[in-house]
């Protein structure tokens, strides 16, 4: 007997699920270019402090408040530990502002395209989308401020555009919107500029880092929430306890310590994001300036859906979008040189 659809409460039974870009099994070679991960693995520093905390103690639960590691942001980013929490990637500390602050029927801003986990979580909680198409020069959707918003999302530098608005528009942005701005910082160690002062200077100001990107850790899932501690207090109540497992926050503190090597893993990629800009214009596809470690790709009018197919045909992938019209694009992640040389290489095979 199969268990009804009406066990399922009806908001979540409506929601597409949000698919996550393909992830291969670990036999499978192929040239990955679809989820933005970071194409070279963490420092020798993050994989000894791994090594010296497997053992004995993991039979013992995680700090709850990942102390050491929220002391290690405080020190790198000077930002007071109490306006500090740590988060199992910053994709959970997304669903606990949308649980901590969001009604059923209450609005959510944002511009669009963008991250689409924005737009699940938004309809899991019951909450109103309220989407605002970006100008066609990527600046901030002038409507965005009067969505009479509970709570607006900036993904900054943007996913898939790579994009980056400037920070005296976040900042007025942060002083027109009704309520909460968040600011989603995953890919700007990639880019010139942080919003991260505009927490001092704005309540309303949550910003978003995560290490699955910069720090090349997304299998280890760590991401910090900067904030007031009132509104960071709203978030510790609807969260796991022991949210953030015990590997994860020795890798977090050893990476975040490593500061040498993130900013040679950054200058690496982003030499290589320049290789990848100049081939893909240089094949005909319009290409924004990219301040992230992947670029958009796109070719008006010409659905890349059998492109991407024929290029995952060859063992390489990238992300193919079909809403908000991406159809014409392809959002390709930053990998080493020699990813990128096949990625070119295929595109040219194909024609
Ligand atoms: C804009 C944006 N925010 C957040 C995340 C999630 O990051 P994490 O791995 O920290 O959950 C991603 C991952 O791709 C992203 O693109």
């Amino acid at each position: 007997m199969s268990a009804p659809a009406e066990w399922i409460r009806a908001v979540v039974r409506a929601v597409p699920p949000y698919t996550p870009g393909e992830q291969p099994a670990a036999d499978r070679r192929v040239v990955k270019l679809n989820t933005n991960e970071n194409p070279y693995p963490p420092g020798p520093a993050v994989l000894d402090a791994l090594h010296a905390a497997i053992g004995e103690r993991m039979r013992l639960y995680p700090d709850p408040e990942a102390t050491e590691l929220r002391r290690t942001a405080s020190e790198i980013y000077g930002v007071p530990v109490d306006h500090i929490l740590a988060g199992n990637g910053s994709d959970e500390l997304l669903a606990l502002l949308l649980r901590a602050l969001v009604d059923p029927g209450d609005r959510v801003a944002f511009p669009a395209p963008t991250y689409s986990l924005y737009e699940t979580l938004v309809a899991v909680q019951g909450g109103v989308p309220v989407e605002h198409p970006w100008p066609a020069d990527w600046s901030l959707p002038p409507a965005l401020a009067s969505s009479g918003a509970k709570l607006t999302f900036l993904c900054n530098p943007n996913s898939p555009s790579g994009t980056l608005v400037p920070l005296d528009a976040i900042d007025a942005l942060a002083g027109r919107v009704t309520g909460v701005l968040v600011v989603d910082e995953a890919y700007v160690d990639f880019a010139s500029a942080t919003a991260l002062e505009l927490v001092a200077r704005h309540a309303n100001v949550v910003v978003l880092r995560t290490l699955s990107k910069s720090y090349s850790l997304a299998g280890l899932r760590v991401g910090l929430a900067f904030g007031r501690p009132e509104l960071l207090r709203g978030l510790r109540t609807v969260k796991d306890s022991y949210n953030l497992n015990r590997l994860s926050q020795v890798a977090a503190v050893a990476a975040l310590r490593d500061r040498d090597g993130v900013r040679a893993n950054v200058a690496r990629v982003v030499r290589t994001r320049i290789r990848l800009t100049s081939g893909l214009r240089a094949r005909g596809y319009t290409v924004p300036e990219s301040h992230a470690n992947f670029v958009l790709a796109r070719r008006a009018g010409v659905d890349q859906g059998p492109v991407a197919r024929a290029l995952a045909a060859h063992g390489i992938l990238v992300r193919h979008f079909t809403a908000h019209g991406l159809a014409d694009s392809l959002r390709v992640s930053v990998g080493t040189d020699d990813e990128i040389d096949a990625f070119l290489a295929a595109l040219d095979a194909l024609g």
